[in-house]
């Protein structure tokens, strides 16, 4: 796989899953911005993952339209255009709201806002510069937690799922494919404060995966850029598990 010459975008790529699609896809080449909330952390990304010339840290949220569309505008001024959007910038702390009846009512709005209406305005924001450049490629991050009815969170993965099928048929006649991976457990800097890699192993288990793994990010972020790649190309509409077996779908 190469992504010389092409350009991507990664949400919440400062840390976890995020910072290792930036790391992976900046190893084969292509310019990556970090679109993080967090500039701190996506500037030391910048700082320590080595590929400097190719990478820029845009303070994006993607619960704001306007802040997406600005990161965009970095994008094609830095870099020359879009042909990548990996949509996964995502709030864990919303897993701590199991009731979607007792959720605040501000609170279900922020996280449905960065979650899940999140993911489509960056998709909006990015879309016309793929356009330009004749085509790209989307990759929504999932959860396998969306069939799992846990509120919130779930509520907002099960529509990424949806976001992800009726984008794919919309954006075929632009040639972008849009497909997604659903994560099972991985440990990454936002999980830690919440369940410890024990915790995890045995939870995966107690959910129905057969070993005691719990991911690295590269796990998955691996198949998040073999999405994003032309080895992909007759892939569309996919909702990827990558959870090692821990939700079977037949
Ligand atoms: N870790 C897991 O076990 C797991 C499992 C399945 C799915 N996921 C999903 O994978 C994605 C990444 O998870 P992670 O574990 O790497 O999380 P993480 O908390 O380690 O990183 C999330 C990143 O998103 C950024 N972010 C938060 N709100 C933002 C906003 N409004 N705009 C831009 N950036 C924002 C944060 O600053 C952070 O850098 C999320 O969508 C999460 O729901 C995680």
């Amino acid at each position: 796989m190469s992504f010389d010459n092409k350009v991507a975008i990664v949400t919440g790529g400062a840390q976890g899953m995020g910072r290792e699609y930036v790391r992976l896809l900046a190893q084969q080449g292509a310019r990556v911005v970090i679109a993080d909330i967090n500039l701190d952390v996506a500037q030391k990304a910048v700082d320590e993952l080595g590929f400097k010339d190719q990478l820029l840290a845009v303070r994006t949220d993607v619960g704001d339209l306007d802040s997406c569309l600005a990161c965009v505008k970095a994008a094609e001024e830095r870099f020359g255009g879009v042909d990548y959007l990996v949509n996964n910038a995502g709030l864990l702390s919303a897993a701590a709201f199991p009731s979607l009846i007792d959720i605040p009512v501000e609170k279900y709005r922020q996280i449905t806002e960065v979650m899940l209406n999140g993911q489509l305005w960056m998709a909006r924001a990015a879309v016309p510069a793929m356009r330009k450049r004749g085509g790209g490629a989307i990759v929504n991050v999932s959860s396998i937690g969306a069939y799992q009815a846990t509120g919130v969170y779930s509520l907002t993965k099960l529509g990424v799922n949806g976001l992800t099928i009726n984008l794919s048929r919309e954006l075929a006649k632009d040639n972008i494919r849009v497909n997604a991976v659903a994560p099972g457990t991985v440990a990454t800097e936002g999980m830690q404060p919440l369940m410890s890699v024990e915790d995890m192993a045995k939870w995966g288990q107690m959910l129905g995966r057969p070993t005691d793994k719990v991911a690295t990010p590269d796990m998955i972020a691996q198949v998040g850029v073999f999405l994003l790649s032309d080895a992909a190309s007759y892939v569309r509409g996919q909702i990827i598990a990558v959870d090692d077996g821990q939700q079977i779908r037949v």
